[in-house]
């Protein structure tokens, strides 16, 4: 199974997205700078597989620390986690994976440094080996969502390649077809930095799932012609209303989806449920460099000095949400808050 982010002997070892699907390229991070550096520009990316680099990130801190008692070790530590917060705003996995760490360190209590980094080493290898865990049941839960036969349509990339493994749309989109049904994918390009067509597209033919791919202004001619039986995304933070902030276009997906009695399915984990959010409208949205609007894959296709808005991410209100897929099972309307609240009491 593809696992974009592990620990080796050298530190976090990665496979470099942006690189995909020209190149296959596996690297070793040994600093947090490094870490945080390959998060920022999305070699490592999607909510889930960020919060896990979050954990091997904290787990390296300590592993070169210069000094081996465990006070200077915790500092290290401490400036990690100030270092990797500061990444990225969304992807509220990665606070959810900084904070489980810090808390393992806090109950550690008293422990000598080799200790201390054996142990905190153990939690980031747990916190991965539970998401892959996650992605299988709410690939087994989503599975079960879908028809026998149809064509689902899927935004963004919420694969294998965005979590331990396995992946959380994908991972509901191979728990139908391991259980039989005749699943076709139809990835969404994704502009502005097209997962859906690098990312999606390849680790679907990689598996031999069928996948065509569209522009992501083809979803409504798809829609009205009949050709889509339900669409699926993943998410980067779930407020405790059920409002999903997801990759920018996956409100637009959501309103057409609606518009044609589709059903919109959510995939996450509960490490991605942020119930100290009440509604979407406080979640933060990460607005990213003009230049990827720009200037794709480094070619220019608008003029210099043109005005840009670049937002990476937008909110899908939850009503128009039909079932939020969790490894805790699946909440839908019209107790979908409480649902939420009960998974998540339940995970932690
Ligand atoms: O900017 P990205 O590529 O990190 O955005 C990723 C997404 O929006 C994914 O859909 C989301 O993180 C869910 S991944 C299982």
């Amino acid at each position: 199974m593809l696992s974009p982010v592990s620990w080796n002997e050298n530190g976090v070892h990665i496979i470099e997205q942006t690189r995909l699907p020209g190149e296959e390229v596996w690297v070793d991070l040994e600093s947090v700078e490094q870490v945080a550096h390959a998060i920022r520009i999305l070699d490592i990316r999607g909510a889930p597989a960020i919060g896990i680099a979050a954990a091997f990130g904290l787990a390296l801190a300590a592993k070169i620390c210069p000094d081996q008692d465990p006070e200077s070790i915790k500092a290290c530590v401490q400036e990690a986690a100030r270092i990797l917060g500061g990444t990225r705003p969304t992807a509220v996995n990665l606070f959810w994976a900084l904070e489980r760490m810090q808390a393992h360190l806090t109950a550690l209590g008293e422990v000598d440094g080799p200790r201390l980094r054996q142990s905190l080493l153990a939690e980031a290898e747990k916190i991965r080996a539970e998401d892959i865990e996650s992605c299988k049941l709410i690939g087994k839960f989503g599975g079960a969502l879908l028809p026998e036969e149809g064509t689902v349509l899927t935004h963004c990339n919420a694969g294998a390649l965005a979590t331990g493994g396995y992946g959380t749309a994908l991972g509901v989109i191979r728990g139908a077809v391991e259980a039989g049904k005749r699943i076709r994918v139809l990835a969404d390009e994704t502009r502005p930095l097209l997962q859906g067509a690098r990312l999606t597209a390849w680790e679907l033919m990689r598996d031999n799932i069928e996948v065509t791919l569209i522009s992501d202004n083809a979803a409504g001619h798809l829609m009205s012609k009949g050709e889509i039986s339900a669409c699926v995304v993943g998410s980067d933070r779930i407020a405790g209303n059920g409002d999903v902030a997801n990759k920018i276009g996956t409100f637009s997906v959501a309103v057409l989806a609606a518009r044609h009695g589709i059903p919109f399915y959510v995939a996450a984990p509960t490490s991605t449920v942020d119930l100290s959010l009440a509604s979407g409208d406080l979640i933060p949205i990460e607005e990213r460099d003009p230049s990827e609007v720009t200037h794709p894959r480094g070619i220019q296709i608008a003029p210099a000095g043109v005005a840009v808005r670049n937002p990476a991410f937008d909110v899908t209100p939850h009503d128009l949400v039909r079932a939020i897929i969790t490894e805790k099972g699946v909440a839908t309307h019209p107790n979908m808050a409480a649902q939420l609240q009960e998974m998540v009491s339940k995970a932690r």
